[in-house]
């Protein structure tokens, strides 16, 4: 039976360019796991977009010298360029700066302030007397209140991914011109999260299957007591509050960015011409919804947004939230302001898209940080693309044109080495993708073209050739069938190179979820005409 998914990767900020560190994190994995839902015939959608409001933005904005609309816009043109060029597969990719997505997130609020789950509460907020401003977020520096470490912002912590009021922070300092910053009183609106705390531990104690990052951050959050938190901000770039003597105030950022999942979604309903389709997955019990995130978002996805759910009360709570760790460059994070990370655009200079596609699912950083370097990305692109997969391409491919004039052999049928293995594999990748284990999955494609070369080494066709052209032939069919094999299952992976591949081997079109339901059968009727070959993956000589 067919399923259906929802599938999201967090909203990048439309702030900056998003780089190789991002992609490792909440966006390949996802465009991976949503191409092998298709290609199993399931029923996916793929909904993602910039989040363009916030601090994020304002800080970058005065930076650029643009006006906010002026740097969303440049970053949205320059995020789906990127993502285009690394051939995602979103079906809706847009952004939190429209008119619909607003007025859902004041819904979103006042259902819950409605509820008496928000509630409104003069307080005093950092605020610097030297430039004029209230200090939310990342306009101001300190020390992180849980590990101690400098350099942290307002809101969050980069070192422990903990949440907290900017007035917790230790030391603070103005971002913008260094002073210490004073209090001044403000009004503000709090969400009372602490009146979900049965509700969540009750959901999250029966969730199966979570990583345990995930798990273990979200109930360690709960078992240490959840409290109102303030959901606004004194600024002038957001979704304005919803209610009279509010003017100046916006939601907070992480309020309304989530709720992008469920606008995109109705935006997408409409442009596609039904505008109730939404439903069938924001109210249907039996849709799955898998929020791809990096382990900075984890608090927001696993507690805050489930409760903002709840509190609506008519929509899914999310089915998975698979976490990954960091891509690290030089061993630290990514960053956008510090610019030390390859970004997509770099990349796509100097190499197609399924290379990186390849070097970050086989190396991603599922269970612990990985590192980028180039030297690795060119020595994994050679021994494993070029040496392994393209080498059992290349010489089965021309000794097939060469022997036995382009045509397949008789004989993979009765044979059961090449199927039997491909049956294996293709149960091992199925059970990787259930378990979220993207990485290895992939690494168990990776094995079978190990074992093909072996096989083809085993068993010596350019001897039998000459000895017995009937096992020769066997072989070849064979081998055939494994590429034909690789051809699909890579498809999640690399959907260019497998394009490729299954023209080469002489079909029209790309595999899809009939050819993966007979992986395992044989592909090949005897006779069946091979197109030309043509090499696949050359090695990287040049390390950039
Ligand atoms: N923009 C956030 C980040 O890059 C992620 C937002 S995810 C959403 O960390 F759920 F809020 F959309
Ligand atoms: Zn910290």
């Amino acid at each position: 039976m067919p399923g259906k998914f929802l599938v999201t990767s967090a909203l990048p900020y439309g702030n900056g360019p998003i780089h190789l560190g991002h992609i490792a994190g909440a966006y390949l994995p996802a465009d991976v796991y949503v191409r092998y839902r298709r290609i199993r015939g399931d029923d996916v959608l793929y909904v993602c977009g910039n989040d363009e409001y916030g601090v994020p933005t304002t800080l970058a904005a005065e930076k650029e010298g643009l006006s906010n609309q002026e740097l969303v816009d440049k970053y949205y043109g320059i995020n789906r360029k990127a993502f285009e060029g690394l051939e995602f597969s979103f079906d809706v990719y847009s952004r939190t700066s429209t008119p619909e997505h607003a007025e859902l997130s004041q819904e979103f609020f006042l259902k819950l302030f409605r509820g008496g789950c928000i509630v409104q509460k003069e307080i005093e907020q950092l605020y610097c007397g030297k430039c004029s401003r209230f200090l939310p977020d990342r306009y101001v520096e300190g020390t992180c209140p849980f590990c101690k470490t400098g350099g942290a912002r307002g809101d969050q912590c980069e070192n422990c991914g903990k949440w907290y009021e900017t007035r917790e922070l230790i030391d603070p300092l103005c971002k913008i011109c260094g002073h210490r910053p004073g209090l001044k009183k403000t009004t503000h609106w709090f969400f009372e999260l602490q009146k979900f705390a049965g509700r969540l531990r009750e959901w999250l104690e029966s969730r199966e299957g979570w990583r345990d990052n995930v798990r273990n951050f979200a109930l360690g959050w709960l078992n240490e007591g959840l409290q109102e938190r303030c959901i606004t901000r004194d600024l002038d770039w957001g979704v304005p509050v919803p209610l009279d003597g509010s003017a100046g105030k916006v939601l907070y950022v992480w309020f309304d960015a989530p709720i992008g999942y469920l606008s995109f979604t109705k935006q997408y309903s409409e442009q596609v011409g039904t505008p109730e389709l939404w439903r069938e997955y924001w109210e249907n019990e039996d849709c799955e919804l898998v929020h791809f995130i990096g382990k900075d978002n984890i608090v927001f996805h696993a507690i805050v947004w489930p409760a903002m759910l709840m509190g609506q009360g008519r929509y899914i709570l999310p089915g998975n939230i698979p976490a990954n760790e960091f891509l690290t460059f030089g061993g630290e994070k990514g960053s956008k302001s510090r610019g030390n990370a390859v970004t997509v655009p770099e990349y796509l200079e100097k190499f197609p898209p399924d290379l990186i596609r390849y070097y970050l699912t086989v190396n991603a950083p599922e269970s612990s940080d990985s590192n980028f370097t180039w030297e690795d990305f060119a020595k994994k692109h050679n021994e494993e693309l070029a040496d392994t997969f393209g080498n059992l391409f290349h010489r089965i491919l021309t000794f097939a044109h060469k022997y036995f004039d382009g045509a397949v052999p008789a004989g993979a049928a009765g044979e059961k080495a090449a199927l039997g293995e491909i049956e294996a594999t293709r149960r091992k990748v199925e059970a990787a993708f259930e378990a979220f284990h993207i990485r290895n999955s992939l690494r168990e494609v990776l094995s079978l073209a190990r074992w093909g070369n072996k096989f083809f080494d085993e068993e010596k066709p350019w001897t039998t050739r000459k000895s017995d052209r009937e096992r020769c032939g066997r072989t070849i069919a064979q081998c055939l069938e494994l590429i034909g094999a690789l051809a699909v299952l890579l498809v999640p992976y690399m959907p260019a190179s497998s394009a490729k591949l299954w023209r080469m081997l002489g079909f029209e079109g790309v595999p899809g979820p009939e050819q993966w339901g007979a992986l395992g059968r044989p592909l090949f009727q005897e006779g069946h005409k091979l197109a030309e070959p043509e090499i696949l993956f050359r090695k990287i000589e040049e390390i950039p």
